[in-house]
């Protein structure tokens, strides 16, 4: 726990699911006048900051859109940068082991190189047995992407006659998501100004409380987070219901 972060006064109907998305790395460094992977590269350390903030107060499970389908558009040097510090962290977070968090990664690895892919899968099958909590990280994900892909798997299973197409609820559905095994985004956090989702998660935020913020991703902090989990305790959720 960080030496200015507190976890007093924090509510008690915490989310079991939060996810956030990381934006305005570009913005922060372009203030400071610094290439844009800068700001990816202070963005890592609050990436960190939170995922520690978060196993401290019992989080369940998080989840991050570290990189979009749409994020290849970026420059080489960008987007090398940003891979580089998936291969740092993947090395790194190995000394969090003792602290019972299962790294699950969201998205198509097909596309990745090859030592990345490789790290990824090395550290869900090291982490697997871990229940603690459990860090997703989006990389090279893509929500409707992930729909499309869920729907393929599912006429295939049509075809193959393992299930008919009656079969097909919500429930079985969402069990070919990439997020099978976890729960809905119960509360999605958003910095940097932006009011949108950006195509994450698109199926598992059907019913998630938004907070929006305009501090930007690098600036984000704890004390940050706890204001949207005071907010998020305030709210009233009722699924469609009254
Ligand atoms: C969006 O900000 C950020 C990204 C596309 C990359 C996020 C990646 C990191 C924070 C590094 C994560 C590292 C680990 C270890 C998970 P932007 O670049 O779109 O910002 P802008 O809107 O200000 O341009």
């Amino acid at each position: 726990m960080g030496k200015n972060t507190t976890i007093t006064d924090l509510p008690e109907n915490l989310p079991e699911h939060i996810g956030f998305i990381m934006d305005g790395n570009g913005r922060w460094a372009k203030k400071r006048m610094m290439p844009r992977k800068f700001g990816h590269v202070e963005g890592a350390k609050t990436f960190k900051k939170i995922v520690r903030y978060c196993r401290d107060i019992g989080i369940r499970c998080i989840s991050f859109y570290a990189f979009s389908t749409e994020n290849w558009k970026r420059p080489d040097d960008e987007v090398h940068a940003i891979m580089n510090l998936f291969r740092q962290y993947i090395d790194e977070c190995r000394q969090y082991f003792l602290e019972e968090t299962r790294i699950v990664f969201l998205g198509d690895k097909s596309v990745l190189a090859d030592d990345l892919r490789q790290k990824m899968i090395d550290i869900e099958n090291d982490t697997k047995d871990y229940h603690e909590m459990t860090l997703l990280l989006a990389i090279n994900y893509g929500g409707r992407d992930e729909i499309v892909h869920a729907a393929k798997t599912a006429a295939l299973k049509v075809k193959s006659g393992e299930i008919s197409a009656d079969d097909i609820t919500e429930d079985l559905f969402s069990r070919y998501l990439y997020t099978a095994d976890y729960p809905d985004v119960d509360l999605l956090i958003r910095p940097s100004g932006e009011m949108r989702l950006s195509n994450y998660l698109i199926w598992q935020c059907a019913y998630s409380e938004f907070y929006f913020s305009d501090v930007l991703w690098p600036d984000f902090t704890p004390d940050e987070l706890k204001k949207a989990l005071v907010e998020y305790a305030g709210r009233s959720r009722r699924f469609g219901g009254v």
